[in-house]
């Protein structure tokens, strides 16, 4: 007889086949120790008694499915998250980036806006204003929704202002919001060249001849395969001496890719593709 846990795995890839074949959301290449992990709690919380009870109505039921999405995907974020890499992206990067006419940026997997619009104030500070866009994209639509808005929790400010002050901000940073009781709203001005749009990394295509692509705390969620898949579409979305950009616990190493790619200064997670 089969474990309890064999027979779960295979509900849940079942599940999986069919979330694919009804939505087009495919998770089957997601890793599996964490998306399990989801999945349950995700269960848990629903009362159904199992996943192929949940199945059953999950694939008829989109609203059910986009509470599932929710369940599935982690959204955490913050703005200037690891200080140290928008330094470097100030200080290194933007030098090159300042070369160009005008600038496109594809943040992947931006949950709800805050690694977007911290480039923004940090491009703004540089002198680029108007001269670049940001491609900030999710799978996720309720996450974009507050993407669009821009409005946080007020009390998330301090810790904003801390890693923003790190990462050798120029102004005061209270400068580019509005406190309304318990919210900061930011500054429309930043929204302005920001496209915030629905991306799946899984199915999708790329987008074409961005000079810079940030996609940081997403690809640890996905397995080998699925890496390489993501990790090849960045490559064809960028333009020669372009920068790609991942997590502190992302790599290139050992990856496709990796060949046509230089880390500007060990650690940083910041590669630049190579003139062929
Ligand atoms: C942990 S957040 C990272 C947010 C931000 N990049 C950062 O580092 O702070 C991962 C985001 O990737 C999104 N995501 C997950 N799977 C995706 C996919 N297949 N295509 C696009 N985005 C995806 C999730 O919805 C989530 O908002």
């Amino acid at each position: 007889m089969m474990k309890t846990s064999d027979i779960e795995n295979i509900e849940i890839s079942l599940l999986l086949e069919g979330i694919f074949d009804v939505y087009g959301y495919d998770f089957r290449e997601y890793a599996e120790a964490s998306l399990k992990r989801r999945l349950t709690q995700w269960l848990h919380k629903t009362g159904f008694a199992g996943f192929s009870e949940a199945q059953a109505v999950v694939l008829r039921d989109r609203e059910l499915f986009s509470d599932l999405l929710d369940g599935i995907t982690v959204n955490v974020s913050e703005m200037f998250r690891d200080p140290q890499f928008f330094k470097a992206i100030r200080e290194v990067v933007v030098p090159h980036l300042k070369t160009y006419p005008f600038i496109k940026i594809w943040v992947a997997g931006c949950a709800a806006g805050e690694e977007a619009y911290s480039l923004a104030i940090l491009l703004c500070e540089e002198g680029l204003d108007g001269h670049y866009r940001i491609y900030a994209t999710d799978i996720n639509e309720r996450v974009l929704q507050q993407a669009k808005e821009g409005v946080y929790p007020l009390e998330r400010m301090r810790q904003f202002t801390h890693s923003y002050q790190t990462a050798g901000g120029k102004r005061d940073f209270a400068d580019y919001y509005t406190a309304r009781y318990d919210r900061a709203i930011l500054s429309q001005k930043l929204k302005n060249n920001i496209v915030f749009a629905s991306h799946n990394l899984t199915v999708d295509a790329g987008l074409g001849e961005m000079q810079t692509v940030l996609c940081r705390n997403l690809l640890i969620y996905f397995r080998p395969a699925l890496k390489e898949r993501v990790l090849t579409l960045f490559d064809g979305s960028l333009s020669n001496g372009g920068f790609l950009c991942l997590g502190m616990k992302e790599t290139l190493s050992g990856r496709c890719i990796s060949g046509g790619y230089k880390e500007l200064a060990r650690g940083t997670r910041i590669y630049r593709k190579q003139y062929a």
